[in-house]
């Protein structure tokens, strides 16, 4: 893929044993990514904090290319893994495994350390706002700004976790696919179009079955952020789609009482995956945000 000051590569990360593959857009996508190809860290220097997108289940980081395409033409640097076990980052997991949002947050900070960055603002959606949660408790140093979109601080009651085994073993005997399939009433509103529905289960089809397995075994293991987010003293967004059944609008809002310094945003006529939904509300919402609170 490559659109305007978009790209695609793929990272080792010696120190998690992991070839992390990311879609790229603003400066990363020049001179930074070009030489990260050719295996040469990003000399980043001064460079105004960059936004790291983390993707729902059962997609991978081509879920943000609406995001990647505005943010790279107003000036910022972000980056979206496919998150382990995801899109074309290998190694997959092993039959059996479970990836736990706190293994992902690690490889997230091998990425910022790959690029020499300090800090990054993370945009997790639903996740990816498990995978945004992990790293505020065991790395908060590295948020420079948390923005949690259509999630939940909670773990998962004793039903949800009994269900995240049948998903496992669905994508493994189905596919991704036949995973997104049943969730697609959750992920998108009542009244989202089939092309809505199209690009979320050919994202969904990219993805290997024993990635999308681990995946669903290591949601289960999380616990419970509440007490993080009552912790975290940095600037915090949460965003939600007003139509979203998998997290509604009353879950963000306990979200954002939590956040010493959080503010709630619902966005219009968007459901769970409220980012290609309605990607011009989630964008405005963000880019105020961001804007507002990062100078450049
Ligand atoms: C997601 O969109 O990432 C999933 O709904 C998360 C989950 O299953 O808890």
């Amino acid at each position: 893929m490559s659109v305007g000051r978009l790209g695609t590569l793929t990272i080792a990360l010696p120190s998690r044993q992991l070839n992390l593959h990311l879609y790229v857009a603003g400066a990363a996508a020049g001179t930074g990514a070009a030489a990260a190809a050719a295996g040469a860290p990003a000399a980043t220097g001064s460079q105004p904090v960059p936004v790291i997108f983390l993707h729902a289940f059962p997609l991978n980081g081509g879920m943000w290319q609406p995001q990647l395409e505005a943010f790279s033409a107003r000036g910022w640097t972000a980056y979206a893994p496919d998150l382990r076990g995801f899109g074309r980052t290998r190694p997959l997991p092993a039959a059996g495994e479970a990836v736990t949002p706190e293994m992902m947050a690690q490889d997230v900070v091998a990425l910022l350390d790959h690029y020499r960055l300090p800090r990054a603002v993370l945009v997790g959606l639903s996740m990816g706002g498990y995978v945004a949660m992990a790293m505020a408790r065991a790395f908060p140093e590295r948020i420079a700004g948390l923005v949690l979109a259509d999630t939940r601080a909670s773990a998962d009651a004793p039903e949800t976790r009994a269900n995240r085994e049948r998903t496992a073993t669905l994508a493994l005997e189905k596919g991704a696919r036949a995973v997104a399939e049943t969730m697609l009433g959750g992920l998108l509103r009542p009244g989202a179009g089939q092309d809505e529905a199209e690009v979320v289960l050919s994202l969904a089809s990219q993805n290997e079955p024993a990635g999308v397995a681990a995946a669903s075994r290591g949601m289960a293991l999380r616990p419970d952020s509440t007490d993080i987010l009552a912790r975290l003293d940095c600037p915090a967004l949460v965003l939600v789609g007003a139509e979203d059944v998998i997290t509604p609008v009353a879950v963000a809002e306990s979200i954002a009482s939590v956040l010493p310094r959080g503010q709630l945003v619902v966005i219009p006529q968007a459901g769970h995956l409220a980012n290609l939904e309605n990607p011009a509300g989630f964008n405005a919402a963000l880019l105020s945000f961001l804007e507002e609170s990062f100078a450049r």
